[in-house]
This record gives structure tokens, C-alpha cells and sequence, in this order.
């Protein structure tokens, strides 16, 4: 029993940093993906103590104040919101977030300038960033930004080239300004601990929400996770240098394996003078036009985009968003014990 709560206590002093930064009572966090991390999947993370967050994606302003709005009537809990960067109307969208009071802002796809780091904070709310790089990372923090992501290449949806293992002990030692949580591959308490004791504030999860049961994902999306191996979470084929393609990671499908082809036709066709290399990108580009949401909402999970990290393995059954995080402090919790027996273990004769 004494054992149990020293390991609670030594957990919670773990996380505390980002425990406080959140607002949350774990610092485990429910990344943003779009069209799947809405009003119940998020305030389902926030009531379970953790710490939801709103995808924006292409939302226009109205329609996130309604998403806001929405999930403030299911929580009292903190919980964030997933800007892009890249957005038309990102000012607008800040302000939105402003307006209604809620109290973190992640800025996303992208590296955000100063000015909407500053609005972010002078408006009251906590700003964070993603860090693919130990550069980047110390120049957000320079910026202003408040706390990072590392996100490893295991990681479902689009993903930089190098994995959380090797981000982790680049990153980890060397920004201590700012609470740093991990992300990618995750799919235990155990190896979140481990990232703890390396440094980190807490992690970030999320193909396993997504299989959740309060997810609105469709059924056979879900059940596509919950058969995956992860092998199945492959990264995006880029055939040719000249017609970059954006690494997304997701099961690989009939889509998959289409746009395949698609490339090696444009390609084709650029090589005839048939069409104009701008257009030839742009066609490859538009391949996955409407394609998460193809996958997510209307369950067409052969033609849709499948985003999935590889811990889509660790994905078993469809669960309660309470009962994954309970079992993920409770790993956590017990790889603590399971260590301190080790420790005072007797030697062997
Ligand atoms: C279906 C799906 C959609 C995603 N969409 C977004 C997104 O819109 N914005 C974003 O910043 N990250 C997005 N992500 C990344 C997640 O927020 C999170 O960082 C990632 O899933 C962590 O890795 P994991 O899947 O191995 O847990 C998405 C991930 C998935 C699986």
C-alpha cells in the first residue's frame, strides 16, 4: 500500500510541471486530429483528467466558437485549442479562442511569428508550439511560446523524419525553459514514465483516443484500429524529388496504394509535356483533398486517409476515454514499483 502511494506521489511530482502548466491532473494530453478531436472526445479527455484538445483545422471562426461553446457545456476542465498556422483567418480564430475564455492555444503547421504568440498571451491564454528540431524549438522559446511538442516520426497524422527516441534526447536535455511534453507512438504509461524521467513535462497521445469509445469516428474506422498491427501505419510514398509529397502516416489501404499510381501518372504525363509541373504538383497534392473525413466520418476506410501512429498496435479494444487513461497512470504507477523492487531486489546466490 506505502509503496503504491510513494509511487503516486513520485509520479505526480514527475509530471507536475506539466500537470501545472495544463491545469489538468495528468499531463497527458489528447493530441488534436481532425474531424475526430471535437466536442466529446475532448471534453471526455478533460473530465477524465486529462487534457483535451479542439482541432481546428479548416473550421471557419463561426464554426469553432460553436465547438468552443459546445464543449464548455460539457466540462468545467481546461482544455486547449489546435490552431494551423497557415490558416487565412488564424488572428480571427485567436480572438475567437480569446473571447470565449479558453485558456490554451496550440499553434501548429508551422512555425507562428511572434505577433500571434504575443496576441495569444496578451489575450490571457497560455500559448504552445511544436518543436521538430532543437533549433526551432529554442527559437519558439525565444519567441514566447510557453511549453512545446516533440512529436517522432512513430506518430499518426503528418509527422516529421526522425523518431520521438532520438527527438527526445536532443530535445530533452537541452530546453528546460519551458515544459516539453512528448508525442508519437505512445501507448503506455510506462513509456510516457520513461520520457518523464528523461525530462519531459508529459505526453501526448493520440491514435489510441481515436479508437475511443466517445470518439464520433466511424465504427469501421475504429475497428480498422483495433485490427492494425503497426506495421500497417506506414508513411507516405514520394516517388520523384521534383513533386514533393507531404509525409503523412496513416493503415496503409487501397488509397494508399492508389496514389501510388497516381504519382507514377502525373509524372508520366509531366514527362510527355503533357501538363505543366505546377499543375502535376497540384494533382498529386489534390489526391487527398476530402480524404480524412472521407475516412473518419463516413467510414470508407479503403478510399479514405487512414491517419494512424504506429501505436495503433497497442490498440486492443474500443475503450472509454476514463478507463485508457486510468490504465495508462496505473502503468506508469507500476513500472515505478516494479523498478524500486528491482532496486532492492537480493542479489542472486
Ligand atoms: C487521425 C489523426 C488526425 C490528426 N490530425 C492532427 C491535426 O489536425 N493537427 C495536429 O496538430 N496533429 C494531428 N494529429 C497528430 C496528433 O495530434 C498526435 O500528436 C499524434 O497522433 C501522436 O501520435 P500517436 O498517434 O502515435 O499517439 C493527428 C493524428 C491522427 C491519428
Amino acid at each position: 500500500m506505502s509503496g503504491t502511494m510513494n509511487a503516486r506521489e513520485t509520479l505526480d511530482q514527475l509530471w507536475k510541471p506539466g500537470c501545472d502548466f495544463l491545469g489538468s491532473r495528468y499531463a497527458l494530453l489528447g493530441g488534436a486530429m481532425s474531424w475526430v478531436s471535437e466536442r466529446n472526445l475532448v471534453s471526455a479527455i478533460s473530465n477524465a483528467g486529462g487534457f483535451g484538445v479542439i482541432a481546428c483545422g479548416a473550421m471557419e471562426p463561426e464554426r469553432l466558437e460553436e465547438e468552443i461553446v459546445a464543449t464548455q457545456a460539457l466540462t468545467d476542465k481546461p482544455f486547449g485549442v489546435n490552431l494551423i498556422t497557415m490558416h487565412p483567418k488564424l488572428d480571427a480564430l485567436v480572438d475567437v479562442c480569446l473571447a470565449h475564455k479558453v485558456t490554451h492555444v496550440v499553434l501548429a503547421g508551422g512555425v507562428p511569428t511572434g505577433a500571434t504568440i504575443r496576441r495569444v498571451r496578451d489575450g490571457g491564454a497560455r500559448v504552445m508550439g511544436f518543436a521538430p528540431a532543437l533549433a526551432l524549438g529554442k527559437r519558439l522559446v525565444k519567441l514566447g511560446i510557453e511549453a512545446l511538442v516533440i512529436e517522432g516520426s512513430e506518430a499518426g497524422g503528418h509527422v516529421g523524419p526522425v523518431s520521438l527516441n532520438v527527438l527526445a534526447q536532443e530535445i530533452l536535455p537541452n530546453i528546460t525553459e519551458v515544459p516539453v511534453f512528448v508525442a508519437g507512438g505512445l501507448g503506455r504509461g510506462d513509456a510516457v514514465l520513461s520520457y518523464l524521467e528523461q525530462g519531459a513535462a508529459g505526453g501526448q497521445f493520440g491514435t489510441v483516443f481515436a479508437a475511443s469509445k466517445e470518439s464520433i469516428a466511424h465504427e469501421r474506422f475504429k475497428e480498422a484500429f483495433r485490427r492494425g498491427n503497426a506495421r500497417d501505419a506506414v508513411m507516405s510514398v514520394q516517388l520523384d524529388e521534383r513533386f514533393p509529397v507531404i509525409p503523412v502516416r496513416g493503415l496503409s489501404n487501397a488509397a494508399t496504394r492508389h496514389f501510388m499510381t497516381h504519382q507514377a501518372d502525373v509524372i508520366e504525363r509531366f514527362r510527355k509535356g503533357e501538363i505543366e509541373r505546377e499543375a502535376a504538383q497540384l494533382e498529386i497534392e489534390h489526391f487527398w483533398a476530402g480524404a480524412l473525413r472521407r475516412a473518419v466520418i463516413e467510414g470508407d476506410v479503403e478510399n479514405g486517409s487512414m491517419m494512424a501512429g504506429q501505436s495503433v498496435g497497442m490498440v486492443k479494444e474500443i475503450r472509454p476515454v476514463a478507463d485508457i487513461i486510468n490504465t495508462l497512470v496505473d502503468q506508469a504507477v507500476e513500472a515505478l514499483q516494479r523498478r524500486e523492487r528491482r532496486i532492492h531486489a537480493e542479489p542472486a546466490q
